[in-house]
């Protein structure tokens, strides 16, 4: 895969909140599930555990305790991220309870939303959800938390794009407030031509 190509599947992720009722395959199941475990995390300790969660009853109560959020019942299945308190903070304390376990579990997050769009599949990461009831629904262990449920599924529809900052509006150089040059948002390969452009005539500024 080339750099353009995962930019493109980057670009192209949004989160699905429709989903049709198309089960998905155990093979994809997999995939995604496979993508998370390469995912980065402290000291490799990954600290992390999954849930998938098919059963038309049990996806109902989860949806319940997120709020009766639509999608999360709409959802052929969801995944529910467990993070390993224990097991993140044996090593590295409470850093690695409070932070590294949240940065860990989030990349494997972001792994598995990437690879299910890379299949054609819609995904939508839900983080409002009520801890406890869902603790008791899915029999979590006291020492794992439920970090977040992502919802999988055959998008029925597919919102446009959300809006992102430009890389310039939120990186500076070597020090807080020292603004990046707008040269740094000409790193785009298409579908933005127009900070390109400006990118290209404050080169030609600079330089004439
Ligand atoms: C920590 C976190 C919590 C989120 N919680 C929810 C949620 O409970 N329900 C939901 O539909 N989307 C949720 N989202 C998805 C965001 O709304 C979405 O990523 C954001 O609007 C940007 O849109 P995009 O994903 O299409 O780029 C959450 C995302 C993150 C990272």
């Amino acid at each position: 895969m080339s750099a353009r190509d995962l930019m493109d599947t980057m670009r192209s992720r949004t989160s699905v909140t429709k989903y049709t009722s198309e089960e998905l395959d155990r093979n994809v199941i997999g995939k995604i599930l496979e993508a998370a475990r390469w995912a980065p995390s402290a000291g490799n300790m990954q600290s992390w555990e999954f849930i998938v969660v098919e059963d038309y009853d049990v996806r109902q109560r989860l949806a319940q305790y997120a709020y009766n959020q639509n999608h999360v019942r709409e959802a052929p299945i969801s995944i529910v991220v467990l993070g390993d308190e224990g097991k993140a903070e044996s090593k590295y304390g409470d850093r690695g309870k409070d932070l590294y376990m949240l940065q860990e579990t989030s990349a494997a997050m972001q792994n598995m939303m990437l690879m299910a769009e890379e299949l054609g599949l819609g995904s939508a990461w839900v983080g409002a959800f009520q801890e406890e009831e869902v603790k008791d629904l899915l029999n979590i262990p006291d020492e794992l938390r439920p970090v977040a449920i992502i919802t999988f599924g055959y998008p029925r529809e597919r919102p446009e794009p959300a809006n992102k900052y430009r890389v310039t509006d939120v990186t500076y150089l070597n020090q807080y407030g020292s603004r990046l040059h707008a040269i740094y948002d000409k790193i785009v390969w298409h579908g933005v031509k127009e900070y390109t452009r400006k990118a290209k005539n404050a080169l030609k500024e600079k330089f004439k």
